[in-house]
């Protein structure tokens, strides 16, 4: 079962002319730069062939003997031109690198502000890796044609045209052959190269396999030595390895033989036009300078059109990459507020859920009629068996989604009324999956709210039981975590999140699991600091032990997104239903 995240496959771009159009606005502002780019293009490849057109007044000096003198002359003049193409071209590759890169770097920008205002329904349906691989493989695509597509195809047209000219003038018979070989030369070449363009793909497509399957490997490694997988995992591998071989055999035989071909036809080519041209110095009084350049373009005709070939594919996986950067560029950002939304300030925390009907997808129903009230400062507690709905309810407070029915209020005014901002700076949340950023503990914590001074911090820090553990890590709150604190316990994670939310001043605090990776024992002891954090908050609190929520105002007992109990401890004990199951252990929360 290997790879399940496909890398992607070089594609063939699906509107090449709009993709075309909107990376040319992206070049547009650098016009005059451009214009000079294509200034020095012009000069460097018209020096060149001037340069290569030099031979013959310098071979025919030199046969005619016409002395010394002019054989300098000629040389050094030679020395000039090719000196202004090696300026030019310098000069041009300087520019051209800065715009592209600039340009990428106007990409990146776009796109990494553009994530930020998809909404969490984007991140749903797009992976990690599928969302990295915008800004690796698909941007580096582009910058390959930036880099030097342009300014390639721009020379390579310059040459071409002008190596014809300078053929016809020079010779018309020997432009004639040349002319004559070419189509041979290029239907052999894209002959074998459609037919390897078959072999290409299926190496691809095995090298995404092998590689899936390697990622999975590597980050399951835990999982494959504890199941003893090893010699399973090794010999996948080597099956998927071995046709990973074959194909790129076939695939790089085929191109690699292109080469060898094309230099035979070139030769045979450069054969004829020797032989004919001789012909003609003999008996037509054809220059033996003329004889030397005809020659020498004779071979190089052909090279203009190879490059444009090259570029080709390169321009084919760019425009595919610049599609799917487009495309996230073209996402609907999450809704804007209001135009008269409100601003919430001196949040009491009075909230209220009426009749909330929620779906993540709009045919299945995740939440039926949820109703409930929490006045302000009170604690509710959500229980209820795993995929009950419970994160749902806390998605819905801090309008990651927007509900399909009913309304849900904080101090009496509606979520969609009120800025997305002043919402979520009113709430405090630990998540069940906890997150913390490559940067020092105090920062990781800090990221609750930025002005606080270090002392809030420890103070958080002590609140949510994880000062000790702090003052022992290497360089207590100085000290750099890194990859999600992987070098901390899960807990510890949890407790750093607790901080965090500890250190905000937010009048609605959401726990969510909050201490489900912590043990009983450090539970207890942050129980303190949990009443203290939740003092003077309105608290929504989602425990995977019971003990924890026994003290709420009102507890939720959840079940397939409904409500099916609610009441305080004591009360719900009563009822002797669900909750009661539960406390006695008649049933099991999972
Ligand atoms: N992002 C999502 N997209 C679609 N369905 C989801 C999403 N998150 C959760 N669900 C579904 O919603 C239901 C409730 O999940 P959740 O609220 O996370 O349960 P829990 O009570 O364990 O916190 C589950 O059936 C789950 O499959
Ligand atoms: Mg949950």
């Amino acid at each position: 079962m290997p790879g399940g995240r496909r890398q992607q496959v070089h594609q063939k771009p699906k509107d090449t002319k709009a993709t075309m159009k909107r990376i040319l606005k992206y070049l547009d502002v650098y016009r005059v730069k451009l214009i000079i780019v294509f200034l020095c293009v012009v000069v460097s490849s018209v020096t060149t062939l001037a340069g290569s057109y030099m031979i013959r007044p310098i071979l025919n000096s030199v046969v005619g003997g016409e002395g010394i003198g002019v054989l300098v002359r000629n040389l050094i003049f030679m020395g000039c031109v090719y000196a202004i193409c090696v300026v030019a071209t310098f000069y041009q590759k300087q520019v051209m690198v800065k715009i592209s890169q600039t340009v990428l770097y106007t990409m990146r920008k776009d796109l990494f502000d553009k994530l930020q205002t998809l909404p969490v329904r984007y991140f749903d349906g797009h992976s990690t890796g599928e969302i990295m691989s915008r800004f690796s493989n698909d941007i580096d695509n582009m910058g390959n044609m930036l880099d030097n597509s342009i300014t390639v195809i721009m020379s390579s047209a310059i040459s071409f045209v002008g190596t014809f000219a300078l053929m016809v003038y020079t010779n018309i018979w020997l432009t004639l052959i040349t002319v004559l070989m070419l189509p041979v030369m290029i239907k052999a070449s894209t002959g074998i190269l459609k037919h390897s363009q078959k072999y290409f793909k299926s190496q691809q497509a095995a090298l995404a396999t092998a590689n899936g399957y390697i990622e999975e490997t590597i980050s399951g490694q835990k999982v494959v030595k504890v199941f003893n997988h090893e010699e399973i995992a090794k010999r996948e591998f080597s099956q998927l390895n071995k046709d990973l071989r074959e194909k790129q055999v076939r695939a790089q035989f085929l191109s690699g033989i292109v080469m060898p071909v094309n230099v035979n036809l070139n030769n045979i080519n450069y054969a004829l036009n020797t032989v004919v041209g001789a012909y003609l110095c003999i008996a037509r009084g054809f220059d033996i300078g003329g004889l030397a350049v005809s020659i020498n373009y004779s071979r190089q005709f052909g090279r203009p059109i190879n490059e444009l070939s090259n570029q080709m594919s390169t321009i084919l996986s760019a425009l595919a990459g610049a599609e799917r950067v487009f495309a996230v560029l073209d996402e609907q950002p999450e809704k804007a507020d209001r135009e008269n939304a409100v601003t919430l300030e001196h949040v009491r925390g009075e909230v209220i859920l009426d009749n909330v009907t929620f779906g993540y997808n709009p045919d299945k129903v995740i939440l039926k009629n949820i109703s409930l009230y929490a006045k302000p400062g009170q604690k509710i507690a959500f229980v209820g068996s795993t995929g009950a709905g419970k994160t749902t309810i806390t998605n819905l407070l801090t309008r990651f989604y927007d509900i399909a029915d009913g309304r849900i209020t904080i101090d009496g005014v509606e979520l969609r009324d009120m800025k997305k901002d002043s919402l979520r700076s009113s709430i405090a949340m630990v998540l069940q999956d906890t997150h913390l950023f490559t940067g020092t503990v105090m920062e990781n914590i800090r990221y609750g709210r930025l002005d606080a001074t270090d002392e809030d911090v420890i103070r958080a820090a002590k609140i949510a039981n994880s000062h000790g553990f702090i003052k022992r890590l290497p360089k207590g709150y100085d000290t750099v975590l890194e990859g999600d604190g992987s070098n901390l316990s899960q807990g510890q994670r949890q407790l750093l999140n607790i901080a965090r939310a500890a250190v905000s001043t937010a009048p609605i605090l959401i726990l969510d699991e909050a201490t489900s990776s912590v043990d009983t024992r450090t539970e207890r002891q942050i129980d303190k600091g949990m009443d203290e954090l939740m003092k003077g908050r309105t608290t929504f609190v989602i425990a995977h032990r019971l003990s924890t929520v026994r003290n709420a105002d009102a507890i939720m007992v959840l079940e397939h997104g409904e409500i099916i109990e609610r009441g305080n401890h004591v009360d719900l004990l009563q009822m002797k239903g669900r909750y009661y199951q539960l406390a006695t252990g008649a049933a099991e929360l999972d």
